[in-house]
Order: structure tokens, then C-alpha cells, then sequence
């Protein structure tokens, strides 16, 4: 038995992108030489960004190719830190480490002053205490980023909210978990710039965006031969952009009301079965695939071991962390002790999940539970 339950971590690339990353490896030509192989590869990258654009509520002159939503996010902490010559960067409270670690790294090496925006017990981010940020420190704010999902507990922010109280303040929005799987509209939304993930739609590993604002200037975090309106320097990887292109096509275009059924119908089946077990987030203002879990008297890592040995791959929270062993930052920041946020897992849901393995997850919890609680240390 092998049932995928990350798909937070990674989507598994989808058919019509695996297509189009093998068809486009085979083509030769740097996109930015005059040649005509040169031409050609330019011209199918120029076709994969104005899809994308398309797709993501902008325009194609807007989509920054980068080579990560890691090196996006980068890209827009550092590029309008620096640009704006302000000391001040907003977040939430439960941004990922490719957002949190940019900020600490500004800190500790720039100056920089960092101010963290509260969540509650949803998770949903404090738009007052927003407010009195906004209202008290405007002239110094270099950049508000508020992630447009979160990749732990799935919970969906008030974006909009956020760009109205930013009140002409830049906004930054990471929709790596979004884009693809709920509406997201880059225009609609309003905010200044938008990060983008390749591989959390069906795409191949090492493609993002940063979408960024028309007429808005950044500095660049990488220097070389001005690709991508001189933002973001370095030879364009045109396969991973045609596919990235290719999988949000497919991707954006699929119907997640099963996978947020889905994921219902097993959060009713575990309750049923164990009634101790807590739902972080909620089920409602939320992406459709996540479930983040509290099983009481249980380590995290013990039962995502046993379940990997029963061939059920979960996740203790973030892959970019799972390496480390230690409470994760967001349940925390929603109001859950040390303890409790150790005995968390996401279940992350996928176009390819289904009943029948759901089904099997809740039957081999029942017998991998009792172990993981008998070996418990607290
Ligand atoms: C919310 C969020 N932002 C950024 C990233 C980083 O994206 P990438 O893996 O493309 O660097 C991830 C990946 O886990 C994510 O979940």
C-alpha cells in the first residue's frame, strides 16, 4: 500500500507537464540569443509566462521567473527592503521559513526591524493590531508580507483586508500554496507582489515566480546578465517554465470541490473513531487538501514513522523544516502548547487522493495509535 498524503510538500508533477518539460529539454537554444534556436526557445518561454499570467490575474510583462518560491520570496523581502531605503518589514506571525528566514537575515545583517502580526485561533491573521501597526509606523514600512495560505494548517488570509489597511504601503503576498487550487487573482487582490511555486502545482522542482506590480522598481538579490527586466539575472531555465506553464494550465482548471469533500468526510471519520484528536485551523476558511491534526499523548514523529511503515506518508508540518525536530512555529503562533503542536500532523491532500484510501488511513491508524502512544515519553 502507498498513499501520499504531502501533497503540501510537493504535487506529483502531472501528465501534461511532464509532456512538455521532455518535449522542451530536447530544444536547443538559449532564450536569450538572437539566433533562430535561440528565437524559438524565447518564444515558447514568452508563451508559458503569458499563460501563467493569465492563470494568476496578471499581465505576462509582470511574472518574474525564479528558480524557487524560495528565491521569489527572497526576492521580494530583500528587493523592496532595499529599494525603499525603509527599516520597518510586517509579517504574520506563521509565514514560512522562506519568508521568515529573509526578514531575520535583514535583522541580524541590515538593520532591519521586524514587527509580527498575531494570529488567532484559526489562524487568521489580527487585522487590528495591523491597523495600529500601519497607523503608528506608516512612513517606515518598507513591506508588508501576509501569505495568501499557509502551508501548515491551510488557512486562507484576508489579502484584500490587508491592502486596504496597507494604505499604499507595499504588499506581499506568498500564494505558493494557493495558485492553482483556490481563485487567486494577482489584479483582483491588489497587492504589490505575489510568489508563485512551480512544483506545489503539478510542475517540475525549481521554477517559481514573483509576480511583481507594473511600474514597480526592486533591487535585485542576484547580479549577471539582466534577465527577467534586469530583476532576477541568470540563463533562463525555459523547460521548467514551459512545464510550470503547462502544469498550472491543467492544474487551474480542475475542480478541488472533491478533494475539500474528501478531506471532510475523513476529518468526520477520524472524530468519529478518535475523539480525542483536535482539528488545527478550520474547515471552512481553508485550501481544500490540508488537515492539520492534534493526536493527544502522541510524538509526531513517532506516528509519521509508523504510518511510513504502513506506506502512509504524512508530514509533521513544513518539509522545508522537517529535518528538525522541534514545535512548529504556527501552532504556536494559533495558541497550542509546546506539547500539544508535538503531537500535530498535516495530512495534505491531492487531486489523485481518494475515498478508499482515506478509508485505509483511518483503518491503519486505529492499530498504529495504540503504538505510538504505549512508546510515549511525553
Ligand atoms: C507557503 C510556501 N512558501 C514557499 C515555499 C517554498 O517554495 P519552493 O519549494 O518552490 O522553494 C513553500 C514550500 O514548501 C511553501 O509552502
Amino acid at each position: 500500500m502507498s498513499i501520499y498524503l504531502d501533497h503540501a510538500a510537493t504535487v506529483p508533477m502531472v501528465e501534461p507537464a511532464i509532456r512538455a518539460l521532455t518535449e522542451s529539454l530536447g530544444a536547443v537554444g538559449n532564450a536569450s540569443s538572437l539566433h533562430t534556436d535561440g528565437r524559438s526557445v524565447r518564444k515558447s518561454v514568452e508563451e508559458a509566462r503569458e499563460h501563467i499570467a493569465e492563470l494568476a490575474g496578471s499581465a505576462g510583462s509582470e511574472i518574474i521567473f525564479t528558480a524557487s518560491g524560495t528565491e521569489a520570496n527572497n526576492l521580494a523581502i530583500k528587493g523592496f527592503y532595499w529599494k525603499s531605503g525603509k527599516k520597518v518589514i510586517v509579517t504574520s506571525a506563521i509565514e514560512h521559513a522562506a519568508t521568515m528566514d529573509p526578514v531575520q537575515w535583514l535583522v541580524e545583517h541590515e538593520g532591519a526591524e521586524w514587527i509580527s502580526i498575531g494570529v488567532n485561533s484559526q489562524g487568521c491573521i489580527d487585522l487590528d493590531q495591523l491597523k495600529a501597526v500601519v497607523n503608528s509606523r506608516k512612513a517606515e514600512i518598507a513591506l508588508i508580507s501576509i501569505m495568501h495560505s499557509n502551508n501548515e494548517v491551510g488557512v486562507l488570509q484576508p489579502i484584500v483586508e490587508v491592502v486596504t489597511i496597507a494604505d499604499g504601503i507595499p504588499v506581499h503576498t506568498d500564494a505558493s500554496q494557493s495558485f492553482g487550487k483556490v481563485p487567486f487573482s494577482f489584479s483582483d487582490l491588489g497587492v504589490t507582489a505575489a510568489t508563485l511555486s512551480g512544483h506545489k502545482v503539478g510542475g517540475p522542482l525549481g521554477v517559481g515566480a514573483l509576480i511583481v506590480k507594473r511600474g514597480i522598481d526592486i533591487t535585485p538579490v542576484l547580479h549577471g546578465g539582466g534577465q527577467e527586466r534586469d530583476i532576477r539575472s541568470g540563463t533562463l531555465n525555459a523547460p521548467g517554465a514551459i512545464s510550470f506553464a503547462a502544469a498550472a494550465k491543467f492544474m487551474c482548471h480542475q475542480k478541488y470541490d472533491g478533494v475539500a469533500t474528501l478531506r471532510k468526510t475523513f476529518w468526520e471519520s477520524i472524530h468519529r473513531n478518535f475523539e480525542d484528536v483536535t482539528l488545527n485551523g478550520s474547515i471552512d476558511n481553508s485550501l481544500p487538501g490540508i488537515l492539520n491534526l492534534t493526536f493527544p499523548g502522541v510524538d509526531n514523529e513517532s506516528l509519521l514513522v509508523l504510518l511510513d511503515m504502513e506506506g502512509i506518508s504524512v508530514s509533521t508540518g513544513s518539509a522545508c523544516s522537517a529535518g528538525v525536530h522541534r514545535p512548529s512555529h504556527v501552532l504556536i503562533a494559533m495558541g497550542l502548547t509546546e506539547k500539544q503542536a508535538m503531537s500535530s500532523l498535516r495530512f495534505s491532500l491531492g487531486l489523485s487522493t481518494t475515498q478508499s484510501q482515506l478509508e485505509d488511513v483511518v483503518k491503519a491508524l486505529t492499530t498504529v495509535l495504540p503504538r505510538a502512544r504505549a512508546a510515549y515519553k511525553g
